[in-house]
């Protein structure tokens, strides 16, 4: 009995302990989401363990990784402290499974931050990010975002590893296609719009996710396209080149940035003091965390700047790197690191709270748990598809339309052939994310949906993406010669483009312009529509065709938007964000080179020094007419502000949208600068017959200035151009 008694009394101890436990966590300020971000953050750091504070600087995986690239054995035993993992499932069920054995059984219930590539849209799969730049519309890409965000936040991701802003003049590059192209504006507009397209006004929002800037810097000069190698940039080079869509960024508030692979003139981008601390946390004072990409931090070992793991892990923290993406660095190094007194608890510290922020600011800590829905509430709702469909229109580019054979005429026999005619998979480019190749319109579908009962379609295959097989020529000639016209569809296949993809020519593969040549043999007018992640060498096939259509990858919307084009209900609006050379040997080449010493001398023998299709270019069904530039004034001090317009006529038969590039050019520099520079680009609406004047408020230190190797923004007195197309006007500014 009195045993009984004993057990009992323990019991109630035992339990009352337990209660005023549960009562100590829960009264916990950091619990009070009352108090401050910045009070919790505190306060919770304040409790932390060493132990504790270093997992929270750890990202692993969950669920099937689906990134060939980065194949690793799963870590299957997630500790309850773990910072993050990389959420490869697109079903809230097991986020929240894995959150609540965090929430409930840690020490101090830290929520886990689940991260994935969302690139250009979750389920509903926009065009490709170097497509979208091709539209200048700012706008339709962040309502794109922030379709993907919803879908991606409601499916249990609360971090998208994008937007990726790293410039890129290669297009051997297979990451080309991930970014918006080879101009430093361009990629800090479009920077910019996907963040706030991501994060919305709060990424506490059940359907905003926190955004991440990558790959923090350079990655685009990656040595002859090839990934994951030594990139030579000079400080300046650095800063009038590769930062403005890093600086752009952070200040649209991007809550991370990601660490590059690349070695950055000596000193890889991961283990970079300058770039991610002085640069990053002191000059632009950015208060989130950078993660280092996948392996970034181990691999600092073969780019032979770390002997070993330890010591990329102490190299990697110290520069600036906050969390290690499935590198298993900090969690088996940092620890001892800090009490060898080679990391300081300080630094420690900061990095812990950089997490810890931007956890409170998703609204982790209060809700940590992803609400259920059905895929049906999730996914390809028909506002998200209308916004895929529009962006994919935008971003379509006519480079060529010889005697306006375009748009056909109702009533045509169209011969639709080549192996992109009926692809779906191949549509929607690298980085789909959890995008189902069968949600994909294709552009034969595409193309019956615009022309039923307007026009005959006949199909032939004609031939595969590559090989050697012209089997089907025959097949596809015999089409085409009872056809009025032949729409070819060419183009790459989606594992061409995106991460270590890289290809030594831009030419497509031969099999398809022989298909081409073959089909001219038939004396039909020939469209080619062509789609891949990154610009292409044309000069042959421009010789073959009478127009040519650029769709890019165009994600799961694009075939009823290139039939509407194709059969003139649209009038195309897009734009080049990147240069097509003229053929792969002219690489590097870009609209804002450096001026060279002898523009008359220094070209190829053998193949011309102009790009076949220059940056901004793209056709239209209509004319536009542009009237001269008119300034404010023509002498200004550098305090002033000047008003530069044009109006722009649209003097054709059709509606149109027209995005007007303003540039500037100053002739001499203490520092040499680019034979011209975009400053401002802007779309608008122009009926048939209407005139648009399009506005450029012009700062002289922000427009007219340039950036030294320092980072220091500077303009000179002296003579400057602005210019739009082949207008320009003259300006004086003195001090
Ligand atoms: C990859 C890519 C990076 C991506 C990360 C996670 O290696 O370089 O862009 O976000 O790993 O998948």
């Amino acid at each position: 009995m009195k045993k009984i008694r004993v057990i009992y009394l323990f019991t109630l101890i035992l339990s009352s302990v337990n209660i005023w436990a549960q009562y100590q966590k829960d009264a916990l300020l950091y619990k009070d989401p009352n108090q401050s971000v910045e009070r919790r953050v505190e306060d919770l750091l304040s409790r932390m363990t060493l132990e504790e504070k270093v997992m929270q600087l750890n990202q692993y995986t969950l669920g099937r990784n689906d990134n060939a690239n980065n194949m690793a054995d799963p870590i299957n035993d997630i500790p309850a402290e773990i910072g993050s993992l990389i959420y490869f499932s697109s079903n809230p069920d097991l986020r929240n499974q894995v959150q609540k054995k965090a929430v409930e059984t840690s020490r101090l219930g830290i929520p886990i931050l689940f991260g994935y590539d969302v690139i250009h849209g979750y389920r509903t799969v926009y065009p490709i990010s170097l497509a979208q730049a091709c539209s200048w519309n700012p706008t339709l890409v962040q309502q794109a975002c922030a379709v993907a965000a919803q879908e991606a936040r409601m499916s249990g991701v609360d971090w998208t590893f994008s937007p990726m802003v790293d410039v890129a003049r290669d297009g051997r590059w297979g990451r080309v296609s991930e970014g918006y192209g080879e101009d430093p504006y361009t990629n800090a507009v479009f920077g910019a719009a996907s963040i706030k397209g991501y994060q919305g006004n709060d990424i506490s929002g059940s359907k905003n996710v926190a955004a991440c800037l990558k790959h923090y810097v350079g990655y685009g000069a990656s040595e002859a396209g090839r990934d994951y190698v030594y990139t030579e940039i000079s400080r300046q080079t650095l800063w009038d080149t590769y930062m403005l869509p890093y600086e752009e960024g952070v200040k649209a508030g991007a809550a991370t940035l990601m660490s590059c692979f690349n070695d950055i003139s000596g000193t890889p981008g991961t283990a970079n003091h300058y770039i991610l601390t002085e640069i990053l946390k002191k000059r632009w004072g950015h208060d989130g965390f950078v993660v280092s990409d996948w392996g970034a931090i181990e691999q600092l070992r073969s780019q032979g700047v770390a002997k070993d793991r330890k010591e990329a892990a102490m190299k990697a923290f110290n520069a600036g790197v906050e969390m290690d993406m499935m590198n298993q660095c900090y969690n088996n190094h940092l620890a001892t690191l800090v009490k060898e007194g080679k990391v300081s608890e300080e630094l420690l510290n900061d990095a812990v709270k950089r997490v810890l922020r931007v956890k409170f600011r998703l609204g982790l800590f209060d809700n940590p748990y992803t609400p259920s829905s059905t895929e049906k509430e999730r996914f390809l709702l028909p506002e998200s598809l209308k916004i895929a469909e529009k962006l994919a229109e935008e971003s379509i580019v006519l480079l060529k339309n010889e005697d306006n054979v375009l748009p056909l005429k109702n009533g045509s026999k169209i011969a639709v052939v080549g192996p992109m005619a009926k692809s779906q998979w191949h549509l929607l480019g690298s980085w789909r994310a959890h995008g189902n190749a069968e949600d994909a319109v294709t552009i034969y579908a595409g193309l019956e949906n615009e022309f039923k009962n307007r026009a005959r379609l006949l199909y032939a295959s004609g031939c595969d993406f590559d090989g050697e097989d012209k089997s089907g020529f025959e097949e596809a000639k015999a089409t085409a010669r009872d056809a009025d016209v032949i729409i070819a569809c060419l183009g790459e296949k989606a594992q061409w483009s995106g991460e270590n993809a890289s290809r030594s020519t831009i030419a497509l593969p031969s099999i398809q312009e022989e298909l081409v040549a073959a089909l001219k043999e038939t004396g039909k007018p020939i469209i080619l529509l062509l789609s891949s992640g990154r610009p292409l060498e044309l000069n042959r096939l421009e010789k073959l065709s009478d127009a040519m259509l650029q769709v890019w990858q165009p994600g799961i919307a694009g075939g009823n938007p290139i039939a509407g084009i194709i059969a003139g209900r649209i009038n195309p609006s897009g734009k080049l964000s990147i240069t097509f050379p003229y053929s792969t040997g002219q690489i590097p080449i870009y609209y804002n080179q450096r001026k060279s010493g002898r523009t008359h001398q220094g070209k190829y023998q053998d193949i011309p020094s102009t790009p076949l299709y220059g940056f901004a270019h793209g056709l239209s069904y209509t004319n536009y007419e542009y009237g001269d530039i008119k300034i404010s004034s023509e002498k200004i001090r550098k305090k002033d502000k000047l008003t530069a317009e044009i109006a722009v006529t649209n003097t054709g038969g059709m509606d149109g949208m027209e995005t007007v590039h303003w540039f500037i050019y100053d002739p001499v520099s203490t520092t040499s600068r680019p034979v011209k520079e975009l400053k401002l680009f802007e779309k608008q609406l122009i009926r048939e017959g209407e005139t648009k004047v399009f506005r450029f408020e012009i700062d002289p230190l922000r427009d007219l200035g340039f950036i030294d190797g320092n980072g220091d923004r500077f303009v000179e007195a002296g003579e400057y151009y602005v210019m739009v197309n082949d207008k320009k006007v003259k300006l004086e500014v003195e001090d």
